[in-house]
């Protein structure tokens, strides 16, 4: 999401004449765009001002800005917090950015963190780096409020860009050689334009091209219908990989998470998606130590993990956040026992991830080629339908290339493999 606003943010300065440098000594404004949604990432935005405020020590007119959720969060506070901080801007006011900026750059400095109902930046064109794969927001903000979570207070209220304006995006992506999208919203289930869902968003992305795939995230376990479900298991270039966030096995700690579900119905939601689409692949996030999880409460979390066999899990601490329903609550689960319980669920599921990574050694895989392998210069890297890393000896076609790979080796993050043919659309060789 963030990477997303980012380039956003990128697209907005560049229309007013701002070009992109990753050298920190040759940059004249520097941005962080920052999340809130635990301790830990705010945490480690307070190290990078570090970086930074060495750099202003030596350049006074370095202009310094916070974006984004902690902006939204800590607001003119963060003026107080850190004096080398000259702008701070909430997810919903990018485009005032450049009269911050001009502003900062005169001496002043200002806050501007208005959430809003209606901004959803459909008209800006983000500012990409060419590649293969992109990400592109179809809504912002969230109305689900779930106990944890900060999200509604920093991002607003939830809101869908216009269907036409995502499928211009995508055919524009399609046609600078991008081959894979991800559309992304905090609940993509709750995508609305006029009489169009999310299912007819989807519908209408993955009729751009076969050549595409298309990906999304994050669905809530409530809100996933079967037409859905359907859609995905009947349209090809719409990849058969869903990220599910289960956050807790115990429907007494699901409750005081606000999440509107129980396990059960979370369970019987895998059982109708692995019945439409028998090789899905699941992934999920885990919270460890909210308010009040007992022993008990873990093992309910733990044998709902051995029970679904999801190929990943996302396994966080629970961090208290401020304005949150559970910040009244006791934060009272000690900090060694939240992280004795997420080294657990982490190491179970890595063994599973492994185990379902080596049940797939002897097939043949589509896989998406996106480059060199980061780790070795003989081997090309790319990805599955279900979104895992394959590594294969390398190859001369370029990046966006579909290939057929044969799995032959697996551990609990990536498989290996080699080449067995180019792989076809619609009895056509691409
Ligand atoms: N503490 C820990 N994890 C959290 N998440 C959201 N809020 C919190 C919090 N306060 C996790 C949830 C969510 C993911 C994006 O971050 O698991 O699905
Ligand atoms: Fe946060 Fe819940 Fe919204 Fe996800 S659905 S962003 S966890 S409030």
């Amino acid at each position: 999401m963030n990477l997303a606003d980012s380039e956003l943010v990128g697209g907005i300065l560049d229309s007013h004449g701002y070009a992109v440098t990753a050298d920190l000594t040759q940059a004249d404004v520097v941005l962080l765009n920052t999340c809130a949604i635990r301790e830990h990432a705010e945490q480690r935005i307070r190290g990078r001002l570090g970086l930074i405020r060495a750099q202003k020590r030596t350049r006074p007119d370095l202009v310094v800005g916070i974006l984004g959720c902690m902006a939204e969060r800590l607001r003119s506070r963060f003026l107080d917090e850190e004096r080398l901080v000259d702008i701070v801007v909430g997810p919903d006011e990018y485009r005032r950015l450049p009269l911050l900026v001009e502003n900062a750059v005169a001496g002043e400095k200002g806050v501007a963190v208005r959430l809003s109902k209606v901004e959803d930046y459909d008209d800006i064109v983000p500012l990409r780096t060419d590649g293969i794969s992109a990400w592109i927001s179809v809504m912002r903000g969230c109305d689900k409020f779930c106990s944890f979570c900060v999200v509604p207070f920093t991002r607003g209220r939830e809101r869908s860009r216009p269907l036409q304006g995502v499928v211009a995006e995508v055919r524009m992506l399609l046609g600078r050689g991008f081959r894979e999208v991800t559309l992304l919203g905090q609940n993509v289930n709750s995508y609305r334009d006029g009489g169009n869902d999310f299912t007819d968003l989807i519908r209408a992305v993955a009729a751009v091209s076969p050549q595409l795939r298309v990906r999304f995230t994050t669905s809530h376990p409530q809100d996933m219908s079967d037409r859905l479900i359907e859609t995905i298991a009947v349209s090809p270039n719409i990849c058969k990989s869903i990220h599910l966030p289960v956050q807790s096995g115990s429907d007494r700690i699901l409750r005081l998470m606000n999440r509107t579900y129980t396990v059960d119905h979370y369970r019987r939601l895998v059982e109708r998606l692995r019945r439409a689409m028998p090789s899905v692949s699941l992934s999920t996030d885990l919270i460890s130590g909210f308010p009040t999880e007992s022993d008990e409460d873990h093992a309910m979390t733990v044998e709902l993990v051995r029970a679904v066999r999801f190929d990943g899990a996302y396994c966080f601490k629970y961090s208290r956040r401020e304005h949150t329903k559970a910040w009244s609550m006791a934060d009272d689960v000690p900090e060694e026992v939240k992280g004795r319980r997420v080294t657990e669920l982490t190491r179970l599921q890595q063994s599973i991830s492994r185990e379902r990574n080596e049940a797939m050694v002897g097939t043949v895989e589509e896989v998406l080629m996106e480059g060199p392998s980061r780790k070795s210069a003989d081997d090309s890297v790319g990805r599955t339908d279900s979104n895992k890393a394959v590594i294969f000896p390398r190859r001369q076609e370029p990046p966006g290339t579909y290939l057929r790979v044969r799995i032959e080796r697996a551990n609990s993050a990536t498989l290996f493999g080699s080449v067995v043919q180019h792989a076809s659309f619609e009895g056509m060789t691409i």
